[in-house]
Parts: structure tokens; C-alpha cells; sequence
């Protein structure tokens, strides 16, 4: 039975990972915030260096030290109570779990990891944000500072997924030596309580509202979970370093000549 941990297991896509997963015969080892919700067996604030070390310390405790695969799910959206907290989970606590667990994985049987990115990573601008080569360079206080001081959350969201799916892209081909995988599903928008504070945001909402993929609808947390599972399947024994859009068209209608 493969061993699987998930973050951001309470909610939205996480939880319909987890579902998914464990009706693939995964044992899920959960991550989130509150010890009260569903799927949580490890409680952690991924936004701290600390709560990113406990979780990696309670993950290595419960698996013996071998790990089959990693699902990093837990994020937070332009509604957070700071630009910096965005980078901070969407950035660093996704990070700091793939760099922590990777030597559990390396013992794990064909071991697989993937990032929950965003098509946000794609917006114009994003690229090219002085914060991205801070958080790559690993320099959290910086990357934070300059998150707060812009004061732009949604750009803040898609510097965040920007760098992160560099980082993995980065990562991948040093993996690949080592027999293991990781790739990056890009989400459009999905309906789940993160998505639903964004579209009520009186700053943010209207855009959220009006900008809707070609399929005419925002997909739902299984549809994401669906290909969640197939990278992480044997299947999926030949993807490596892929960024996946699962984002109805999104990515097509924004950047046609990009792929
Ligand atoms: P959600 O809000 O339903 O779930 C996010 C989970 O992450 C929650 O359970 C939350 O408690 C957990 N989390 C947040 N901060 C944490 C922290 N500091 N420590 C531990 N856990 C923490 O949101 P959703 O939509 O399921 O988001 C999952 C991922 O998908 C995120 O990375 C998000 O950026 C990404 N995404 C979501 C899209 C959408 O439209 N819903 C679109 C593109 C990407």
C-alpha cells in the first residue's frame, strides 16, 4: 500500500485528493491547519519555518522514514490576511515539505510528488517580480517584505505559483537521476471555499467573476483530483516535470501561442 501525504487535506482540492487516493488504496497521511477538520492526522501551520518543521518531523515519525508520495495541495488565495502569508504557504510551505520529505521518498517504491500550481502562474507580470528571484533564492524574510510593501495580493498569488512551479520544474531534472518524479497541476478556477472568498471580495470579486474558462464553468475539486491521481499512478510512470492545465480552456484562451 502505497504511503501518500496530502496537504491542505481539509478543504477543496485536498480533500478530493484524499478521497480519491484512498479509493486507490493510498494510506493518506493528512496535513492541515485545524485538528478538528476531516482528513487531518497532522496538525501544522505551514506558513511558519517551525510548523513546516513539525510537519516534516511528524510525516518522517508516521512513515518509518519511507514515503511513497507527496500531494502539496495547501495554499491560500488573494483574500489571505497579507500579501507576505501568500507567499509564505504558496511558496515556502510547499518547498520546505518537498526539500524535507525528499530523502523519505528516495527510499519510497517509484516515488512521486506533485505541486498544486495555478494557471495564475501564467498572468503577465509574474515572471518578472523581483520577489520571485528572492523566494527561488530561498530568502523568505525578503520575498515576504517585498510582498507587503507592493501590497497587490493577486500578484503576490501569481508570483507565488510562478515560483513554485520554477522550483519544481528546477527540481524535477535533479530528481529525475534519482528515479523520482514530480510535476505540477495548474488548476483554473475550482470551485471550493477558496475560490467562493475570492469572488465575494469587494476588491477582487467582479474579475474572479467575469473571467471564465471556455468550457463555461469553473471545474470541481474531483475533476482536479482525477489527474492528481494519475500522475501520482504508475501510469503516469513516464511524466516528469510537466506542468498540467486542468483549467477548462483557460490557458488556451490566455496564451495561445504559449504551451
Ligand atoms: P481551500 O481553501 O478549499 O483549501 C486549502 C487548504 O489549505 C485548507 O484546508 C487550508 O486550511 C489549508 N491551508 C491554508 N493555509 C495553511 C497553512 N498555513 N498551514 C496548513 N494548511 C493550510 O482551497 P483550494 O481551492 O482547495 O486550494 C488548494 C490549492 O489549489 C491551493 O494551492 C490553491 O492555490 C490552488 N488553486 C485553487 C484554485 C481554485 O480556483 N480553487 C485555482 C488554482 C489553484
Amino acid at each position: 500500500m502505497p504511503v501518500t501525504v496530502v496537504t491542505g487535506s481539509a478543504s477543496g482540492i485536498g480533500a478530493a485528493v484524499c478521497k480519491v487516493l484512498n479509493a486507490a488504496g493510498h494510506r493518506v497521511i493528512g496535513i492541515d491547519r485545524g485538528a478538528a477538520d476531516t482528513n487531518v492526522d497532522i496538525v501544522a501551520d505551514l506558513s511558519t519555518p517551525a510548523g513546516r518543521q513539525s510537519a516534516v518531523d511528524a510525516v518522517i515519525e508516521r512513515c518509518s522514514g519511507v514515503l511513497d508520495g507527496l500531494v502539496c495541495c495547501a495554499g491560500v488565495g488573494v483574500t489571505a490576511p497579507s500579501a507576505g502569508l501568500i507567499l509564505a504557504v504558496n511558496y515556502f510551505g510547499v518547498t520546505a515539505l518537498v526539500d524535507g520529505l525528499s530523502e523519505a521518498l528516495a527510499k519510497g517504491k517509484r516515488p512521486a510528488a506533485l505541486i498544486i500550481g495555478s494557471v495564475a502562474s501564467t498572468q503577465p507580470g509574474a515572471d518578472s517580480q523581483p520577489m520571485v528571484a528572492a523566494m527561488l533564492a530561498g530568502n523568505e524574510a525578503d520575498a515576504r517584505a517585498q510582498a507587503d510593501v507592493l501590497g497587490a495580493p493577486h500578484v503576490a498569488y501569481a508570483s507565488s505559483k510562478y515560483a513554485v512551479t520554477r522550483y519544481a520544474r528546477q527540481k524535477a531534472v535533479v530528481w529525475g537521476a534519482r528515479g523520482m518524479r514530480l510535476n505540477v497541476v495548474a488548476p483554473g478556477a475550482v470551485e471550493t471555499p477558496l475560490h467562493q472568498a475570492s469572488k465575494e471580495d469587494p476588491r477582487f470579486g467582479e474579475a474572479v467573476k467575469k473571467f471564465v474558462a471556455p468550457l463555461g464553468r469553473a471545474g470541481q475539486p474531483d475533476e482536479i483530483a482525477a489527474m492528481v491521481a494519475f500522475l501520482q499512478s504508475d501510469q503516469a510512470a513516464f511524466i516528469h516535470g510537466s506542468v498540467m492545465f486542468v483549467d477548462g480552456g483557460m490557458d488556451a484562451m490566455v496564451r495561445p501561442d504559449r504551451f
